[in-house]
């Protein structure tokens, strides 16, 4: 774990604190960290909660949304987004994502919108921010909520706008293998909305704000230990977001003269901060190919995700959502996405010879 080789001083003083404070669950490290993500990020509230799909459907809960209202999203996200939706009792329309940037394509979004729809739930998917102008203005034509899922863009933004001014929600996971991680399961809401700050802070905690009271509630809470953990990675988050900007730039220029794929696309104007470096091979034979090739080679190649939400067989009761308008997109980015490591870490030597294996499997399709 090199990561933490390199700051264990300032993470192991955090865990010692809690160890030393008694202090495990709702203590003052969750405080602290509250604070500074707030500060941080720049929002008005930020709650912590158990993980990122929790932070997506409490915050549906608590802006209203749930069983009768549909919640629009797009087809090739992660699973958990949709599952956010499902578990809020909303019915989750899956729409098209934008070719190059993967993240919704608004106009399909715009186009899915019923009586029915009561929010948008943009996905910052690989790290590259969404078009939240679009998405905004569009919410504010048919009156609709706005959850950003940030689960892969934290320390995303727009040139001109940061995340969270132009949705009502950002909710973000601190997994381990995130941009942000912590050692376990974690996850945050940011919002500018005190309403919904303190029905999550409720939700979170078996619906108590005072003790003895309850009202309907779970358990959902980001435990002292890693938020203190949290505490101690946050003061790096902009200086590992360079770092991955600037491999993905090595690999960009790398993998330049390659022609048997495409390299990742980077929205001007929108901040990619490259949670994955995905490049999409011409077809699925060929992405299989290549992933078998750099895996023979010791290059640990994944899919981010090879099959898209609607072609998932686990829902023996009948699928939990709506299909909208051509998914096409969304589909042939389950078929020939390939992601190449991507971590801060990563050490110039590793990355070439990443570059030189790609290159070796391109020049063969000559
Ligand atoms: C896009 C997206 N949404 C939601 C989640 C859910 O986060 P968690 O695993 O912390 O529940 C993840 C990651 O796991 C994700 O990548």
């Amino acid at each position: 774990m090199r990561q933490y080789q390199n700051i264990k001083q300032e993470i192991d003083a955090q865990i010692e604190e809690v160890l030393l404070s008694g202090k495990f669950v709702q203590g003052p490290k969750l405080a602290a960290f509250e604070e500074q993500a707030k500060a941080y990020f720049g929002c008005e509230y930020a709650i912590g909660v158990g993980n990122g799909t929790d932070a997506l459907w409490l915050s549906l809960m608590a802006l209203g949304v749930g069983p009768g209202d549909e919640v629009i999203t797009h087809a090739n996200t992660f699973f958990a987004t949709v599952e956010a939706i499902w578990i809020a009792g909303a019915t989750a329309v899956l729409v098209d994502c934008d070719p190059q940037t993967k993240c919704i394509d608004p106009a399909a979004a715009e186009a899915a919108v019923t009586d029915k729809t009561k929010a948008i739930m943009p996905v910052h998917l690989y790290g590259q921010c969404a078009d939240m102008p679009a998405i905004k203005a569009i919410a504010k034509k048919h009156d609709l909520f706005v959850i950003e899922d940030n689960a892969q863009g934290i320390d995303g933004a727009g040139d001109s706008f940061k995340q969270g001014e132009l949705s009502d929600t950002v909710c973000t996971s601190f997994i381990i293998q995130k941009n942000l991680g912590c050692f376990g399961d974690g996850g945050m809401v940011f919002t500018d909305n005190p309403d919904v700050d303190a029905k999550i802070r409720k939700f979170r905690n078996h619906g108590s704000a005072e003790r003895d009271h309850h009202s309907a509630g779970f358990n959902s809470r980001l435990d002292d230990i890693q938020a203190g953990v949290l505490s101690a990675k946050v003061k790096h988050i902009s200086a590992w977001t360079d770092q991955r900007i600037a491999i993905s730039k090595i690999y960009n220029a790398g993998l330049a003269d390659c022609t048997a794929f495409e390299l990742p696309y980077h929205k001007a104007g929108f901040r990619h901060v490259f949670h994955l470096y995905v490049v999409e091979t011409k077809t699925a034979e060929k992405r299989a190919e290549l992933l078998q090739f750099l895996q023979d080679n010791g290059v640990d190649a994944k899919t981010h995700y090879s099959i898209a939400i609607h072609n998932q067989d686990g829902f023996p009761w009948g699928k939990p959502f709506r299909l909208a308008g051509s998914l096409e997109n969304a589909e042939k980015n389950a078929a020939t996405c390939v992601s190449l490591p991507m971590f801060p870490e990563l050490q110039p030597e590793e990355i070439q010879y990443m570059i030189e294996k790609v290159c070796e499997w391109d020049a063969l399709q000559k």
